[in-house]
């Protein structure tokens, strides 16, 4: 079964901490210093959610001396493709946004594991509820985090909040204002001691977590629903999908029904900020016989060994910081 609730609250207990205003941002074309990074309290994005963002993050090796950014360049491409979405332009391309990211982890001297938070926003002080001729701006600011969901083992919990369909907010898109959705949900599982919702689609097909991709696995079968099922397409989702192929565990696309999830041997969900946790108890449902997966097990190690660069796989997945 999951490790206590005391236990995995107190894992990722510094996620709900406020984060510090030291440092280095990046806000408009300058670097300032983090408590001087502001906007106005008339911005659009804050009125109406009207941003696009990212997570990143970037795993300090001690023995190397060395911080490396996983999947970096993947992350812009992606934050391109949401811009497209909602109609905001990035100051540089992905090559550009690459650059600017290790300058301001350089400039902060990180020697920790660091989560990156790039922000894309309609920054026009405007009370118009549109998309076009509003100021666009740009802020990248970084800090050091742990855990994000427990990774020992968690509870998780189908939500009654339906994930919002792709013709309504599309979750395609890493956009701020959709992240009400995934706020109620979160919410609502810790009023059960479950650590992370389980978003179905309006059709009642599982979608994916609060804030990560799920998988499951069903006769060796890796599965994870398509990206048509109202998914942010994760980076993490497709790293683990190469990575099961690699390691020669079949691997499938896939609608999922709710109770699949019920009788699976394993669940698990991934992403920049889950990373890879495994899921061991589904609606106060065991997942197979309660404890972590062998596959579970065996992706959550080489994902970590790899980002971390203990692992000299897939060296075009990590880019260091320091020279
Ligand atoms: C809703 C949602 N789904 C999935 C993911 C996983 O995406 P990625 O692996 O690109 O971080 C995230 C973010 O981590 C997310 O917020």
């Amino acid at each position: 079964m999951a490790s206590t609730v005391e236990q995995r609250l107190k894992e990722v207990a510094a996620v709900g901490q406020e984060i510090a205003e030291t440092g280095i941002a990046y806000l408009d074309g300058a670097f300032v210093p983090m408590a001087e990074a502001k906007v106005s309290l008339a911005t659009h994005a804050l009125q109406y959610g009207t941003g696009v963002f990212e997570g990143i993050r970037a795993y300090w090796n001690p023995a190397q001396e060395q911080l490396y950014v996983f999947r970096l360049r993947e992350h812009y491409e992606r934050m391109g493709r949401s811009v497209r979405i909602l109609r905001v332009t990035l100051p540089a391309d992905a090559e550009g946004l690459v650059k600017l990211t290790l300058e301001l982890l350089r400039k902060n001297g990180f020697r920790n594991d660091v989560y990156v938070r790039p922000l894309a926003f309609k920054a026009a002080r405007s009370v118009k509820v549109a998309l076009r001729g509003l100021r666009d701006g740009f802020g990248i600011y970084a800090f050091p985090l742990g855990a994000y969901l427990p990774t020992g083992g968690l509870a998780a919990r189908t939500s009654s909040w339906r994930r919002t369909a792709d013709d309504a907010i599309p979750a395609r898109g890493k956009l701020t204002g959709a992240y009400i959705n995934t706020a109620l949900a979160v919410d609502e599982a810790h009023d059960y001691e479950a650590d992370e919702a389980i978003f179905l689609t309006a059709d009642g097909h599982v979608s994916e977590g609060g804030g990560a991709n799920v998988f499951m696995v069903r006769e060796g079968v890796l599965t994870t629903p398509p990206v048509t099922a109202d998914i942010l397409e994760g980076v993490t989702r497709e790293s683990i999908l190469t990575l099961a192929k690699e390691l020669g565990i079949p691997t499938e696309e896939r609608v999922i029904d709710r109770t699949e999830l019920y009788v699976a041997d394993e669940v698990f969900f991934c992403g920049t900020g889950a990373q890879v946790a495994p899921c061991v108890e589904i609606d106060r449902r065991p997942v197979g016989d309660g404890a972590i997966g062998p596959i579970a097990k065996r992706i959550g190690d080489l994902y970590f060994a790899i980002a971390r660069g203990d692992d000299k796989s897939h060296a075009e997945w990590r880019t260091a910081v320091y020279r």
